[in-house]
């Protein structure tokens, strides 16, 4: 294979400066609005009696019903870790590992939210959250991954999800955001075939305990990160450098998908469900044939691999090409496999983070600011191209935002205030682009700002904050973000 992703392989450079405006970048405009706005007051509190004095001004309505709403994830934010029976997880062994994770930090005790639940909903609430996207996490459910589920932990999800119904907030589940059971990866995890169809026995106990509560689920997350972070760079558990296993585990996670689609159709529940896809727009380095055909096939990796087997029923040939006929994902392909993968789905989930710069030999260019994460580049454009392409080459399927967001080094003022106004001007940034898509003709019909709370950012610990609500970590008191404040406006306004 000619291609190796290099996302997030300088997970752990230090922080580049901060985005200079230079001439050309997309966020001129917004970092001059944002310079103007005025700062939120100190503010634990839910109320909105500190927000930003409304200014007469231009509004980007989004169309009417438009679903705002913000993501998390169980391992980031529960801990609990060895609580109510639930069982250990790759992530809990991967983060234990001295030299894993920035720090030696683990998810234990993360924004305690297992905890702290009622007043993280509150907090939704009092935001004006439409839809609220968790995961649930598999070893809470299933210690091992196996067996008769344990009630205590299916009796959590029910609690909240109850409560996100009385608060008017619809709940968003994710059935796998990367914790796998250890025991499963015991037995070869996500290498071995078995797993799919334990994960889909896994989701059949969920949807029936849950399915009467819960309008949308999503199957799997980003199953490309799995891939390229687990088994390609190994920055993420199980922490394989292995590219063979890489690609048979990119097909099991996507028969895993297939079988849970089919496992909800079977229980005759009305909501939907769909996949959550991380999307890289691909884009050449340079004008030379040669960075056109390297593009080509790295946007195969990146993101036909993933479409392609869900939405159309094939995997791209050129990638299989690529990847030749003895690569065990080749080889692991059965007959009928990718009848089920391609099982029809309701909606498809769209995560955007950053695009990708291809060079005439297959590699990658850095062209767009970065933040505090090194695989980050800041272009709100691609997020327009992104899903504009998904519409123009999958059809008119609805599309939700289940992830956006930026990380920042946020500090809690000595006034009791967090000024991210970087974050604001990123997601008023992208909010337009993505206003800008729906005008183009884009059935999207929600967005999800990762991430409600800051959390456990995998192999960065907690140095990275992605929440637009601050949790600080020795007190678990949270606090609303200049963001926060500005993310309400917006939902009242219904645009940007
Ligand atoms: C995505 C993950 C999410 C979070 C963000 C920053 O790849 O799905 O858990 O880590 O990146």
């Amino acid at each position: 294979m000619s291609i190796l992703t290099r996302r997030r392989l300088l997970h752990r450079a230090a922080p580049l400066p901060a985005p200079t405006g230079a001439t050309g970048t997309p966020l001129g405009a917004a970092a001059a609005l944002a310079a103007g706005a005025t700062g939120p007051g100190a503010d634990t509190a839910s109320g909105d009696e500190h927000d930003p004095a409304p200014a007469p001004r231009d509004v980007l309505r989004f169309p009417e019903n438009f679903g705002w709403g913000a993501a998390t994830s169980a391992y980031q934010i529960e801990g609990a870790a060895k609580e109510d029976g639930r069982g250990e997880s790759v992530w809990d062994t991967f983060s234990r590992t001295p030299g894993r994770t920035l720090n030696g930090d683990t998810g234990d005790v993360a924004a305690d939210h297992y905890h702290r639940w009622p007043e993280d909903l509150d907090l939704m609430r009092d935001l004006g959250l439409h839809s609220y996207r968790f995961s649930i996490s598999w070893p809470r459910v299933q210690a091992d991954g196996t067996g008769k589920p344990n009630q205590r932990g299916l009796d959590f999800y029910r609690r909240m999800v109850d409560g996100l119904n009385e608060r008017g907030i619809a709940p968003m589940a994710t059935l796998f955001h990367w914790d796998l059971p250890q025991a499963l990866q015991d037995t070869g995890g996500w290498e071995n075939r078995d797993t799919a169809l334990r994960f889909a026995d896994y989701a059949d106990t969920v949807f029936r305990a849950l399915g009467d509560r819960i309008p949308v689920w999503l199957t799997v997350n980003e199953p490309k990160t799995v891939v390229q972070n687990g088994y390609l760079t190994g920055h993420h558990a199980p922490g394989k450098k292995d590219p063979d296993a890489a690609y048979l585990v990119a097909h099991h996670l996507q028969l895993a998908h297939g079988l849970a689609v089919q496992a909800f159709r079977a229980t005759g529940e009305p909501g939907r469900i769909g996949p959550a896809i991380n999307l890289h727009p691909c884009y050449p380095a340079d004008d030379s044939p040669a960075a056109a055909a390297a593009t080509r096939l790295y946007d195969g990796y990146e993101n036909r691999l993933y479409l392609d087997p869900i939405l159309r029923g094939s995997y791209p040939s050129d990638v299989l090409a690529d990847l030749g006929p003895d690569s065990r994902l080749v080889r692991g392909i059965a007959d009928g496999d990718l009848a089920v993968i391609s099982a029809p789905v309701d909606l498809l989930a769209v995560q955007y983070y950053t695009p990708i710069y291809v060079t005439a030999d297959g590699g990658t260019e850095r062209r767009w600011p970065t933040s505090v994460a090194a695989w980050q580049q800041i272009y709100p454009d691609g997020f327009y191209d992104i899903l504009t392409r998904v519409t123009r080459d999958y059809g008119p399927i609805p599309l939700t935002v289940t992830e956006n967001g930026l990380p920042t080094i946020d500090v809690l003022a000595a006034d009791g205030t967090v000024d991210d106004a970087a974050r604001v001007d990123f997601l008023r940034d992208h909010l337009s682009a993505a206003h800008r898509a729906i005008t183009a003709g884009v059935p999207l019909e929600s967005y999800h700002v990762w991430s409600l709370l800051d959390n456990f950012e995998w192999e960065a610990g907690y140095d990275q904050r992605f929440g637009i609500v601050y949790v600080d970590y020795p007190t678990q008191r949270r606090i609303l973000k200049r963001s926060a404040h500005w993310y309400r406006q917006v939902i009242r306004d219904n645009g940007v």
